[in-house]
């Protein structure tokens, strides 16, 4: 099941400059930063409340990011959805017809394990599945 949404991501070319402005913006400074190796992104959060931003800077010109960016530029990359069974939920979602671009679930940033939705199913609108990791 779906929950809630859990954040919204913003790819930015800049973090440093944009953790400054998300600041000044929010009036809160971010909880975390974390560099994910595995897709070659840093990453920062800010929460409000319930409300979480993550902006995201690529490390690579091999990560999404830069392609994203090169292609769209700056913006919101994309909307995560916390969901109570990410296994679960993928095997529904593939029965509907949605592309994952991951087969099974991955660790991403903030402790959770992510699945991707193809933007060309969702309205052009990147969807991240994102489960809290337990230990
Ligand atoms: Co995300």
């Amino acid at each position: 099941m779906l929950t809630n949404v859990e954040h919204i991501g913003i790819a930015v070319r800049d973090i440093s400059a944009s953790n400054a402005l998300f600041s000044k913006l929010l009036n809160v400074t971010p909880y975390k930063s974390e560099t994910v190796d595995s897709e070659n992104v840093t990453t920062s959060f800010f929460k409000i409340n319930q409300t979480k931003i993550e902006l995201l800077e690529a490390t690579s010109p091999e990560s999404p990011i830069a392609k994203f960016l090169e292609k769209k530029g700056e913006g919101i990359h994309h909307i995560a959805f916390e969901v109570d069974d990410i296994k679960a939920e993928m095997e529904r979602l593939k029965k509907e017809g949605f592309t994952l671009l991951n087969e099974a679930p991955k660790r991403g940033a903030d402790n959770k394990l992510v699945c991707f939705l193809h933007p060309k199913d969702t309205n052009g609108v990147l969807v991240e599945l994102c489960q809290e990791i337990k230990e």
